[in-house]
């Protein structure tokens, strides 16, 4: 395990990715999206017309050589030699991904990566997901949980996907949202839920600064101790 690492759990569109990106801005690590690998891996199977199926995809993962690569800047999410990061948003594989991320053999496979991929970077990183307090680094500095009300989660993901906030692209999104959280917390491999010492933030209220603040002080803490 890298010397700092954080990390950041919590349902869709909690906030997780933007805050572990700012929060690792201000602490001086990288931030690690383990939510990307379980998406590119379910873009191959996509894009391979591939059947569902654990052994299957983590075969395809390696064949692929999907990986979050270290450019000395960023992790960029790879697949056979590309950068997928704007493909791995679409309708399609948000659709698919918690069907993938139910899969025994992909989640070892996804959690091997990301202990790999975090291991590149000489400082440490802030992980964001769903089980990564809870399974890949339990024993982090910092573990956070963020929440938000549903109806806030789901304007802020009609915004960031640069569409009017109506009713009805509100209530398309918070049906996306439930059924994908429904899904991640009810499945018997690593559900969605915090580990017994997260430091659980509800961001409902919060502005995106302010939760920032909150983590970064938080981490500061808790790596702090850690050192002493
Ligand atoms: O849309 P959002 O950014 O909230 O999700 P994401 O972080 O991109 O993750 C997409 C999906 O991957 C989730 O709905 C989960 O099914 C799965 N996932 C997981 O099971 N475990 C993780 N550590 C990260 C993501």
């Amino acid at each position: 395990m890298p010397s700092s690492v954080i990390t950041i759990d919590g349902p869709a569109a909690s906030g997780k990715s933007t805050t572990a990106k700012a929060v690792a801005v201000r602490l001086g690590l990288a931030h690690l999206d383990s939510g990307s690998l379980y998406r590119c891996i379910t873009l191959a199977a996509l894009e391979q017309r591939s059947p569902i199926e654990g052994a299957t995809l983590a075969r395809l993962a390696e064949e692929k050589k999907i990986e979050l690569h270290w450019t000395g800047e960023h992790y960029k999410p790879m697949l056979a030699g590309r950068d997928v990061s704007e493909e791995i948003r679409g309708a399609a594989v948000t659709r698919s991904v918690s069907d993938v991320a139910a899969l025994p053999e992909v989640r070892e496979w996804v959690n091997a990566a990301v202990r790999a991929s975090a291991a590149q970077h000489p400082k440490g990183v802030v992980v964001d997901g769903r089980d990564i307090g809870t399974v890949v680094f339990p024993g982090a500095a910092l573990k956070v949980f963020l929440v938000a009300d549903s109806r806030e989660r789901a304007r802020r993901r009609v915004l960031q996907e640069g569409l009017a906030t109506d009713e009805e692209n509100l209530s398309r999104t918070s049906v996306e949202l439930d059924s994908r959280d429904r899904a991640d917390s009810s499945r018997i491999h690593s559900p969605l839920m915090p580990h017994p010492d997260a430091v659980q933030i509800d961001t409902t209220n919060l502005t995106f600064d302010e939760q920032v603040d909150r983590v970064v002080d938080l981490a500061r803490e808790s790596l702090q101790k850690k050192g002493s």
